[in-house]
């Protein structure tokens, strides 16, 4: 299981101390959650916090954007060449525009869904993206319950993407502790964000270890 700690969860007035913490661990990306407060009701980074981020990581940077006006805040963030980008299919009329534009960059290309967000939705462009992003909680805060329902939308979303023989992981981003890390390896799950779970324990390296 790859592991990527979400730093919603970390203490901000000590973000770089933070960071460092993480250089230090053998976690796969570091989460950075974009949000607008339209697209959900909560407010987090600008490019200005990112770009700060970015030059204290040692670890890629994988940025989920929860915003209204995808086209403008993925111009923005493609500048800080941050390894992924991912951004929410319930926002987006024109999802081609926006993948070339990440992928051109060299970009990992994700596409983000909501817990009530079917697979199906996806049937047409799962050949162009890297991986799917699915929410197991609803979007905007950490710290919430996992909602169960998404381990089936992955088992379904595994075998689309075996059929196709895609080159597509799938992440689950919400809720997620050594409780139910089992059940995501089990459902196809590549990819493990987790921002509670991580930040909250004494020892990160530890609280990795356990959902790996
Ligand atoms: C929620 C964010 C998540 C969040 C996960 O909207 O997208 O990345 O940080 O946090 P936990 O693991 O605490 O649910
Ligand atoms: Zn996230």
């Amino acid at each position: 299981m790859l592991v990527a700690p979400s730093i919603l969860s970390a203490d901000f007035g000590r973000l770089n101390e933070e960071i460092d913490e993480l250089n230090k661990t053998d976690c796969d990306y570091i989460h950075i959650d974009v949000m607008d407060g339209h697209f959900v009701p909560n407010l987090t980074f600008g490019k200005c916090v990112i770009e700060a981020v970015a030059k204290r990581a040692k670890k890629p940077l994988d940025i989920h954007l929860m915003v209204q006006n995808i086209d403008f805040f993925v111009k923005m963030m493609i500048d800080l060449k941050p390894f992924s980008l991912s951004f929410h299919v319930e926002e987006e009329k024109h999802i081609n525009r926006i993948l070339h534009l990440i992928k051109d960059n060299c970009i990992k290309a994700g596409i983000a869904l909501n817990p009530h967000t079917s697979q199906d939705s996806l049937e047409y462009i799962l050949r162009y993206i890297d991986f799917v992003l699915l929410m197991s909680v609803n979007p905007g805060f950490g710290g919430q319950n996992f909602i169960s329902s998404t381990l089936e939308k992955a088992i379904r979303l595994k075998e689309i993407i075996k059929d196709g023989n895609f080159d597509c992981k799938i992440s689950m981003d919400g809720g997620i502790n050594s409780q139910n890390i089992n059940m995501l390896k089990e459902s196809g799950v590549d990819i493990a964000i987790a921002g509670n779970y991580i930040f909250k324990s004494q020892n990160y390296q530890e609280a990795i270890n356990s959902l790996r």
